[in-house]
């Protein structure tokens, strides 16, 4: 965890996959060691085009070999604000969809902010207050935004290393990208409520996921750029344990 005023650097462990399967079970494997070396584990889980691989395989695993997910606290990192719950292109209906509907986490410890709150910034209080009460968290799987946004959660560009959840409107770029996730594009919301930088990095551990030609930017600039609030990705080297795990595409621009 860092501690105030400390602006250690580390090198996160950079791991490059030939192949999206591949990358998909190294995150499995992953959430399941977690689960298993700890079954009452904290989460932070991401939604989007990245993990969905990964979410797919942990369903199989609940549906083959009957893992268990009961013990989980899980955190999600953001939702969209406004939003219905139940709007097909929410992160509340994605992450029914695509893993809790599948698997046994308890309803009661599955955490996502509100897209219908009224006010946004009270739900985000609300959102934090729950997160804090949680402990700490175990492991905080993150994507990485796309172009030059290098957002985690939907920590776009300006956000402080102190951030904490709150209401974020989103970059340019990112609604011309996610917009592709609404059936009109014009209807997806201005903005989200997201876990701020600070949540993420106080995660115990943390591993970014991102896949494609669009994130090869964004991932160069994490570990090798500049660190500050014009690449929020780039905090990430404050923390020590932080596995950056990319297909051959995302790892485009880093040298060999
Ligand atoms: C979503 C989130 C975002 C995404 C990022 C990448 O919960 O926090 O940071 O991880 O926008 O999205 P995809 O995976 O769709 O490229």
């Amino acid at each position: 965890m860092i501690e105030a005023g400390d602006l250690t650097t580390y090198k996160p462990k950079v791991i490059v996959f030939s192949y999206t399967e591949e990358l998909d079970q190294f995150a499995t494997s992953r959430f399941v060691e977690q689960m298993t070396a700890k079954p009452h584990s904290v989460l932070t889980l991401p939604t989007g085009s990245t993990p969905k691989g990964m979410y797919d395989l942990l369903v199989k695993l609940r549906r083959a070999q009957d893992a268990d997910f009961n013990g989980l606290t899980i955190y999600n990192l953001d939702e969209y604000w406004p939003i219905k719950r139940d709007h097909p292109s929410s992160y509340t209906q994605y992450m029914r969809e695509n893993f809790i509907n599948h698997v046994n986490v308890r309803n009661d410890r599955w955490h996502i902010p509100n897209g219908e709150a009224r006010d946004a910034n009270d739900e985000a209080a609300y959102y934090e207050d729950l997160l804090c009460q949680s402990g700490r968290v175990d492991l905080a799987i993150i994507g990485i935004g796309p172009g030059t946004t290098c957002h985690i959660g939907f920590n776009e560009r300006g956000s402080s290393i102190e951030s904490r959840t709150r209401y974020m409107p989103l970059d340019e770029q990112t609604r011309q990208v996610n917009s592709r996730f609404f059936r009109d594009p014009n209807e997806i919301p201005s903005g989200t409520i997201t876990q701020g930088v600070a949540n993420i990095l106080e995660a115990k551990s943390i591993l970014l996921l991102a896949k494609g030609e669009s994130k090869a930017w964004g991932i160069n600039q994490t570990l090798n750029g500049p660190i500050g609030p014009e690449f929020p990705s780039s905090y990430l080297r404050y923390h020590p344990d932080v596995t950056v795990a990319i297909d051959q595409a995302a790892a485009g621009l880093l040298s060999r």
